[in-house]
């Protein structure tokens, strides 16, 4: 897609994926597109409507079950590992990005796919705008878990707009690599599988961190 996403685009975007979601759920998609719009004007204005679009359709299949997932993946070509198999939250992630190129073909921008592809998970090599909606979906406004409050507060009380964009690069570091640890203390306390994606992911922001001088 090489045009630039239009407001009116968003607008039909936002009230398709409503339909489809509980409300609980498109209250949280449409608070994720607030978040990422605050964060992509911090770090990449233009990739604002790119973004947006992501996020409206980052769980488009999060309320599907995991039988539903499974059949999904068959439908569409997608062979699940067995990572999948016992991480059953990371389906979504996988379905949706394939099922935008079916079914939202206008929005099926490699930007757009890779970051709901990435969102749960994360991966090495993160790009800024997969690291930005891995964030949102974090500290969205609708997320009242502690982790999330306490990670939301820890973004926005550093004053990002103050910063120069290396300190704010520094910030968006510091804070996925809190927000990773927070979710592997929470998987490994839990006692379930992490997904090798998210410790490569965590890895990787450590290495970048201790290269900032
Ligand atoms: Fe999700
Ligand atoms: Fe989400």
């Amino acid at each position: 897609m090489k045009k630039q996403i239009t407001e009116e685009q968003l607008q039909n975007l936002r009230k398709t994926v409503s339909e489809q979601l509980s409300p609980k759920r498109a209250y949280h998609t449409l608070c994720v597109e607030q978040m990422v719009a605050r964060l992509s004007e911090l770090f990449c204005p233009e990739k604002t409507m790119t973004l947006r679009a992501a996020a409206l359709l980052h769980d488009i299949t999060k309320e599907k079950s995991t039988k539903e997932q499974e059949a999904l993946c068959k439908e569409l070509g997608i062979v699940p590992t067995l990572e999948n198999h016992f991480s059953p939250k990371t389906y979504h992630a996988i379905t949706a990005a394939s099922l935008i190129e079916r079914e939202y073909p206008d929005f099926a921008d490699e930007k757009i796919l890779s970051a709901v592809r990435w969102h749960t998970t994360g991966h090495a090599g993160m790009t800024l705008a997969e690291k930005l909606l891995y964030l949102a979906d974090y500290i969205d406004e609708s997320r009242e878990y502690e982790n999330c409050v306490a990670l939301r507060k820890e973004f926005f009380d550093a004053n990002p707009e103050s910063m120069n964009m290396e300190e704010r690069e520094k910030l968006l570091c510091r804070v996925l690599i809190h927000s990773y640890r927070l979710t592997m203390e929470d998987l490994l306390s839990e006692g379930r599988l992490i997904a090798k994606d998210t410790v490569e992911a965590y890895n990787e922001l450590l290495i970048e961190q201790a290269t900032h001088r």
